[in-house]
């Protein structure tokens, strides 16, 4: 059971990209700007675009947060995009998700140019992905190959499974794992005989954000377990069950714990995984930072 430490290795990409926005600074004149745009008050979405604003600062980018009220129209959204793609300055913009309800996400993620798009949502870089034509990819996705990479953990002619058929995750993380010579299967909640699937598995994704998706019954002895999902858990007697030692003793502090997908079980039966928290949340906000570089040098035309 070793951890594939996402604090480590956010940490080494962070002091990379500080470096390289260092150099550009002194070549190019300015640094990388990041556009965060925000709407609503979802208290999850709040404190991840709060750490992505700090990571960003840390590595010397420019980060601009716009916020909008939660009843905010679909044409306010897009004007501020429109703004955005023109302005030299900003070399990725990023819509955070979920949006409010009454909005349509794909009419707002469709008016990101491509060249801007940081996340890889827009469908022209979906396809592209697929492809494997794509010089970023989605955050999430791209931190947990960075990951195995980290660790050395040969990808090609795994059994994988991915659990959760989102556009963030799933669909893109399917993609990079098959890129890499993975043999994946990507799972959803009408997917049949889970358990039975996961147990022929040598590395399972899980992108669900429900505890204890997937359980110690359901995994092979040294299985790759990567855990995507960052469950809030409010009941103290819940959090002395799902969570780790660390995360509940923060229980009386905080008020709740943090938990993922994959039970503690589990995880002592892999050869590899990632806690949570410390593991590919971590490596979500490295990704951004990098992927906002990689824009900056091409618009620059430096790659
Ligand atoms: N919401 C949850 N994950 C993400 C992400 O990677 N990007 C954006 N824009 N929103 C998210």
């Amino acid at each position: 059971m070793n951890i594939l430490d996402g604090k480590h290795v956010s940490q080494v990409i962070l002091s990379n990209a500080k470096q390289q926005i260092e150099q550009m600074q002194a070549k190019i004149g300015r640094v990388p700007g990041l556009a965060v745009i925000i709407a609503g008050n979802n208290p999850a979405s709040a404190s991840y675009v709060k750490s992505k604003a700090k990571k960003s600062a840390q590595a010397g980018i420019h980060s601009t947060l716009i916020e909008f009220d939660a009843a905010v129209s679909e044409e306010q959204i897009i004007d501020k995009i429109i703004d955005l793609n023109q302005d030299a300055s900003v070399d990725g913009i990023l819509v955070q998700l979920p949006l409010p309800g009454h909005l349509n996400q794909w009419k707002i993620l469709d008016h990101i140019h491509p060249k801007k798009d940081v996340d890889c949502f827009h469908p022209l870089n979906q396809g592209r992905i697929l492809l494997d034509r794509s010089s970023i990819f989605p955050c999430t996705p791209a931190g947990i190959i960075k990951l195995l990479d980290y660790y050395n953990i040969e990808i090609k002619g795994l059994n994988a499974a991915v659990i959760g058929r989102s556009f963030i995750v799933g669909k893109p993380m399917a993609a990079l794992l098959t890129n890499r010579h993975a043999t994946v299967t990507l799972c959803h909640s009408r997917t049949r005989n889970l358990p039975e699937l996961l147990r022929r598995m040598d590395l399972i994704v899980s992108a669900v954000g429900i505890p204890d998706t997937v359980t110690a019954d359901m995994v092979t002895e040294n299985v790759i377990l990567i855990d995507v999902g960052i469950n809030h858990i409010a009941n103290y007697e819940d959090a002395v069950r799902l969570c780790d030692q660390e995360e509940t003793a923060k229980f009386s502090r905080k008020g709740y714990a943090i938990t993922g997908d994959i039970s503690k079980q589990a995880f002592k039966k892999s050869s590899w995984f990632t806690p949570v928290p410390g593991g590919v949340g971590l490596m979500t906000v490295a990704l951004l930072i990098e992927n906002t570089v990689a824009l900056f040098n091409q618009h620059h035309s430096l790659v």
